[in-house]
């Protein structure tokens, strides 16, 4: 199969590695791609906001599959618009990437089909807005209903912070994507990211990882896009796995069909695991990054051929099978992020660090300038470990930093501080 994978991140990193070790796979492009990815592919110029070009550049080279990895050409309907061309993809429809591009739309769902979330309001003016919220109180939570890159979200422990937040996102802090808001009832546990694929009939549990969204050490500062990730997510025992899929998935497969906008593709459930059980937070349609590193580094199975058979309908006939094994992952950022970073500094000895045990380094903003690297955006590599234990592997992933030569970079230390604690525990 050839095979098109659209993304540019350390999530398309992963999906590219794992992708080429599929015997199925005969030639595989990616676009934009970065240098990790051209290791096994062959990465090309293509606007993939401009569809048509996309469809072309499918046609000329024979293309036979698309994955897509990022949100925002799902929710800009690209997979219907390889369909209309005939070229089959991985990844939901328009209509169904609602689930990720409106948070509005999925509360409704949730409340429509008695899928477990918080209590919620939507609302598209301040007044209102301020009047649920002077009902409700504090702590509650502030989101931007559509797109805003993980940053549309406060949490806010004050009425004044809920007030702020308000005021924001209908200032138009957010575009359009802050046009209409969701406040909803402050959960509390614990946190875990929950992936199952989907044909539109058969949900397929993925696995499980946990991120760390905030910038510091201890899970302080603001949010980012996710600072590192380890899987298996302890708290996802086979049974409370079996139980998000009861009682969280498989009512979203259902109800997506009543919709109208039947789900293929991945489901990428945040999930808060409390008292109630497991809540779901919000849903993303993609694969998450960092957590696609750590996954797919303990997946055993054929990706390419789980992937086909989601977009195909097939996946009852398939299984997924993950090595026991725990995975880390490190993010490595340029100095100042999530604010403003300086790009095109240099990174040395990546080989070193890839020669340690168990060791794999993705990239996710660099660039290559003949034999060097260079940093080129805020989350530039993901430092890769597997071992027996998250506490191996989180040994292994910061050796690996520190053999990485890169003084405009950093990190947070502590990457699956939660999980070491409980096995030190046991
Ligand atoms: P989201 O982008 O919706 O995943 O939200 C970003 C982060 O905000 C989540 O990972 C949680 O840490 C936090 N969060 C979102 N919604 C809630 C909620 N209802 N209760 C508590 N924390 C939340
Ligand atoms: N790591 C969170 C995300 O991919 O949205």
């Amino acid at each position: 199969m050839k095979v098109l994978l659209i993304g540019s991140g350390g999530r398309e990193d992963a999906l590219a590695h794992a992708l080429a070790r599929s015997p199925r796979l005969t030639e595989l492009f990616a676009a934009p791609g970065n240098p990790g990815v051209a290791r096994v592919a062959e990465c090309v110029v293509l606007d993939t906001a401009d569809h048509a070009a996309v469809v072309a550049f499918c046609r000329l080279m024979g293309i036979d599959f698309v994955v897509v990895g990022p949100e925002v050409p799902l929710v800009a309907g690209i997979v219907d618009d390889l369909a209309a061309a005939g070229i089959k993809a991985f990844g939901p429809t328009k209509l169904a990437a609602r689930l990720e591009g409106s948070k509005g739309f999925t509360k409704d769902i949730c409340a429509k089909y008695d899928i477990p979330t918080a209590a919620y309001g939507r609302f598209g003016d301040l007044a209102s807005a301020r009047a649920y919220l002077a009902k409700v109180g504090a702590p509650i939570v502030v989101k931007a209903d559509g797109l805003a890159a993980g940053k549309g979200v406060t949490v806010a422990m004050t009425m004044e912070e809920a007030e702020a937040a308000l005021a924001d996102c209908f200032a138009g802090a957010f575009g359009a994507a802050g046009a209409e808001v969701v406040i909803e009832e402050f959960l509390e546990g614990e946190e875990a990211s929950f992936f199952a694929l989907c044909d539109g009939a058969t949900a397929l549990a993925f696995a499980s990882a946990q991120d760390h969204k905030r910038v510091g050490d201890g899970d302080t500062g603001p949010n980012t896009g996710g600072m590192g990730a380890y899987s298996p997510a302890p708290i996802m025992t086979p049974e409370m796995s079996e139980r998000v899929m009861a009682e969280i998935i498989r009512p979203t497969v259902a109800a997506m069909n009543a919709e109208g906008c039947p789900f293929t593709g991945v489901f990428f459930a945040g999930l808060m695991i409390g008292p109630k059980g497991p809540q779901l937070i919000e849903y993303n349609t993609r694969f998450g990054d960092p957590e696609t590193q750590v996954m797919l580094e303990r997946l055993e199975s054929d990706l390419l051929d789980l992937l086909v058979a989601t977009a195909e309908g097939t996946l009852a006939e398939k299984t997924v099978t993950l090595s026991p094994d725990a995975a880390l992952t490190v993010v490595m950022a340029a100095k100042g992020y999530p604010g403003a970073v300086e790009k095109g500094t240099e990174i040395r000895d990546l080989a070193k660090a890839e020669a340690l045990p168990g060791v794999f380094v993705h990239h996710a903003g660099t660039k290559a300038d003949g034999d060097r690297i260079l940093a080129n955006g805020g989350r530039v590599l993901n430092v890769t470990a597997r071992g027996a234990t998250v506490a191996e592997a989180q040994a292994r992933a910061y050796a690996a930093v520190d053999a990485i030569d890169w003084p405009q970079g950093f990190c947070r230390r502590d990457i699956g501080w939660r999980a070491v604690a409980r096995e030190t525990a046991k």
